[in-house]
């Protein structure tokens, strides 16, 4: 896919199909209305016959409009003018991209007229259009045998006007919409895959062939002989019902100075999650494969990182493991020992993500880091209590958490705080061990997020829970690509400053 931007006028700009926004009630768009009157009206004309009222994003393919370079002119309806907002804009364009794979149409330009909302600024527009080209243009990878459904033509899209004011900043966001829209399909290539193909070992394969492919990144995998020299008892004690072998992933993206403190991603990364011997229900225990979504959006990050070579240096670390029931598994009331040192009760198999994030977060330590994000399936709870729509962000650095979600909020990828406050970590107190690696049912987002502030004390650290974010059940099953985009932001934002 090639991403550019357009500066000439309109009319004259020989792309096979121009996107062009309609308002309801009000009609026209500035673009809309040049293509009126180099088309004698015929824009115009249809409106007034109530053909296109411009719901929001609904679309109408014309052809062949006198007077215009175009080939075609694609109305796309962005609703009323006063309930513009960036989210309608978005949404109107990605429409607009949907309705134009399912055509011939190999180049696109996009005229859209967007909210005078200050955050949709140039290099916003740049990113949004090259990100949510990639996003609807995404299909799953493809495991059906039999016809295989042909990629959409379309390979070239033009984002504009560009003026010589405007034109760098466009160019920026494409540059960056494109990389985090090809990070985004990794991540979400690696969630859909199934748990079958997907295992710790596979994990590591990936991050080792990223290395391969960037110069600044370098992979490292610790097998289960070296996750038990660095006594990473936690981690191991989710591994061990499994037949899978275990992998703690590190990959490293050195683009700073050296010397320079790295930002530390880590992520959850259990494969496949039956609860173990605290095993689920089995309605919908296929979603579980999606469980290592925060081990596939370090990958990505990183793969983001390299890819606009992010002047700052990156370490992401996967915690990769699957959670089985089996003659060998942890039983509920075993004690483990950390790599911190500290003991844990596991009265629940289930909560696994903790045991595992634990471990890989007491690695970070080694790299001093700057500060520790870390990304992870990690609660029921955190679905009951967000939906679908924000992760849940929460840490012991307010600074941290507050940078988390301002850039969730520019990524159009959002984040909403939980109060993580010392009171919540008496829930986990053990009569057996240093504690529990459950709280009970309530505040069960923030319970788990307190016991990772266990291995974190001395980092600047934060937390953001995808439960509900990283993957959509029902009819449109599959992976969001969450939070990569918000990821992206928080390093691009960290690298200026
Ligand atoms: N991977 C799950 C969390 C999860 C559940 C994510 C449903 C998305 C949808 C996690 O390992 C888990 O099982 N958590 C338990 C913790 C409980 C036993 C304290 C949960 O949320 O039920
Ligand atoms: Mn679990
Ligand atoms: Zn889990």
């Amino acid at each position: 896919m090639r991403f550019e931007t357009w500066s000439k006028s309109i009319t004259t700009l020989e792309v096979d199909c121009l996107i062009v926004g309609i308002f309801e009630e009000s009609g026209l768009s500035d673009a809309a209305r040049q293509i009126d009157q180099a088309a004698g009206g015929r824009l115009g004309k249809l409106l007034a016959r109530g053909d296109f009222p411009g719901r929001a994003a609904e679309t109408l393919l014309l052809g062949d409009l006198p007077g215009v370079g175009a080939r075609r002119v694609l109305l796309t309806g962005l609703g009323a003018r006063a309930a513009l907002t960036r989210r309608s804009w978005r949404k109107a364009l990605a429409a607009a991209i949907g309705a134009l794979a399912r055509t011939g149409v190999k180049s696109a330009a996009v005229a859209l007229e967007r909210p005078t909302d200050e955050t949709l600024d140039d290099y916003y527009v740049g990113r949004a259009v090259a990100e949510l080209t990639l996003s609807t243009l995404y299909r799953v990878n493809d495991l059906k045998s039999g016809k295989k459904a042909k990629p959409a033509p379309l390979a070239q899209v033009l984002a504009g006007p560009a003026t010589r004011t405007s034109a760098p900043a466009l160019e920026r966001g494409l540059a960056h919409g494109q990389a985090i829209g090809e990070a985004a399909a990794l991540q979400r290539d690696l969630g859909n895959l199934p748990g079958n193909i997907c295992t710790p070992r596979y994990l590591a394969e990936q991050a080792r062939g990223l290395a391969r492919r960037h110069r600044s990144l370098s992979a490292r995998v610790l097998d289960e002989p070296a996750l038990r020299r660095e006594k990473m008892g936690c981690l191991l004690a989710v591994a061990q019902g499994s037949a899978e072998p275990p992998r703690l992933i590190v990959l490293e993206h050195k683009g700073g100075k050296s010397g320079q403190a790295p930002v530390v991603l880590v992520g959850k990364g259990v494969t496949f999650d039956s609860g173990g011997i605290s095993i689920k229900p089995s309605g919908e225990m296929d979603e579980m494969k999606y469980d290592m979504s925060g081990a596939a959006a370090v990958l990505a990050a990183l793969a983001f990182a390299a890819r606009v070579k992010l002047p700052l240096n990156v370490v992401g670390i996967v915690g990769a493991v699957e959670n089985m029931p089996d003659g060998k598994a942890v039983k509920p009331g075993d004690i483990v020992t950390s790599a911190s040192g500290q003991t844990v009760e596991i009265l629940n198999t289930d909560a696994e993500g903790r045991l595992v994030l634990c471990d890989a977060l007491h690695y970070a330590r080694r790299y001093k880091p700057a500060a520790v994000v870390d990304l992870a399936t990690l609660t029921g709870a955190c679905v009951i209590a967000l939906g679908h729509h924000h992760s849940g962000a929460m840490g012991t650095d307010e600074t941290l958490v507050r940078e988390l979600i301002e850039a969730g909020v520019r990524a159009d990828d959002r984040a909403w705080a939980l109060p993580l406050t010392e009171e919540y970590s008496e829930q986990l107190k053990s009569n057996f061990a240093d504690f529990a690696n459950i709280g009970g049912r309530d505040g069960g987002a923030i319970t788990a997020g307190a016991f990772l502030a266990k291995f974190t004390q001395g980092m600047r650290w934060a937390h953001l829970d995808i439960a509900g974010t990283a993957w959509q059940g029902g009819a449109h099953k599959g992976s969001t690509g969450r939070p990569t985009a918000l990821l992206a932001d928080f390093l691009l934002r960290r690298a200026e400053q």
